[in-house]
């Protein structure tokens, strides 16, 4: 008889151990406090650059990137060009300053959340594959290092979520995230874009870092999708793993008072 209630008590309580707590050391705000609760995603960010596994928060140092088709012409005509990112890593999400937060109310669904934040300077770096015809007739078939540095880098994020539920808690999942943004300046090197001919690939580089803005409007589509999914990346698993109401100071309701 003992034994079969001990077994019912631990049933009833197993799920508890496996629902992730945040640290103690991480301040939880009320619901809805957005300036709480910008304070504390700060304080994370600057003592846990490494990431905490437990919660789900991944190493905010190297955040590595699923690979990237920037640019996907077809092959026809004088002039196209595919270009292709792969195996690459980002640096700097570490000095993330989160500017405003909005939303985050008790009921995750009654308002739009979103998050807007600042990084001094966000580098890009791993491989290119280029190819291309360019105007002039010159055929670019390149691959080699690549390094991009966004420099003052302000995004917006807008996300939608919809609530989940698993051992009587509420868990929230992203169904959608818009990411807006915007740089004061885009530094790029392609290593041996032009592989036997070093004066040409410098050329190039100039050309392009003299003209980012172009490129970055032409490109800004790929840039978004890359960064919403670099985002969701970094956010998905802390959704996942730490349910909505334990990110946040019980409730009054919750409390019974
Ligand atoms: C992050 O900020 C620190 C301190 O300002 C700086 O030394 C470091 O280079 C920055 N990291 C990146 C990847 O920009
Ligand atoms: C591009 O270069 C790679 C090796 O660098 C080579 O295997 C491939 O055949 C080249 N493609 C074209 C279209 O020249
Ligand atoms: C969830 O809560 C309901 C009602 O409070 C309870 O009957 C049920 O046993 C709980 N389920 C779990 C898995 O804790």
């Amino acid at each position: 008889m003992h034994t079969f209630s001990l077994l019912i008590i631990f049933l009833n309580f197993y799920p508890l151990f496996w629902c992730q707590m945040l640290p103690a050391s991480i301040k939880k705000c009320r619901f809805g406090d957005t300036i709480c609760i910008a304070d504390t995603m700060n304080y994370v960010i600057r003592n846990f650059p490494k990431g905490i596994p437990e919660i789900g928060l991944k190493p905010l140092d190297a955040v590595s990137v699923k690979d990237v088709l920037l640019v996907d012409d077809a092959q026809v005509g004088v002039a196209w060009f595919q270009f292709k990112l792969i195996d690459q890593i980002n640096y700097g999400f570490e000095n993330t300053t989160i500017t405003q937060i909005k939303g985050f109310d008790q009921d995750p669904t009654s308002s739009s959340m979103e998050i807007y934040g600042t990084i001094p300077s966000l580098t890009y770096k791993g491989q290119y594959i280029a190819r291309g015809r360019m105007l002039w007739l010159v055929d670019v078939n390149a691959t080699g290092e690549s390094e991009s540095d966004f420099q003052n880098f302000r995004f917006s994020l807008k996300l939608k979520v919809i609530p989940e539920y698993r051992y009587n808690k509420t868990y929230i999942k992203i169904y959608e995230l818009v990411p807006d943004i915007n740089i004061d300046r885009w530094i790029q090197w392609l290593d041996d874009f032009f592989y036997e001919n070093t004066d040409l690939t410098i050329a190039m580089n100039r050309l392009f870092n003299e003209n980012w803005v172009e490129f970055w409007n032409e490109l800004e589509p790929s840039i978004l999708r890359t960064f919403a999914s670099v985002f969701r990346h970094i956010i998905d698993d802390i959704f996942e793993k730490v349910a909505y109401n334990d990110m946040f100071l019980p409730s009054k309701e919750a409390m019974g008072l």
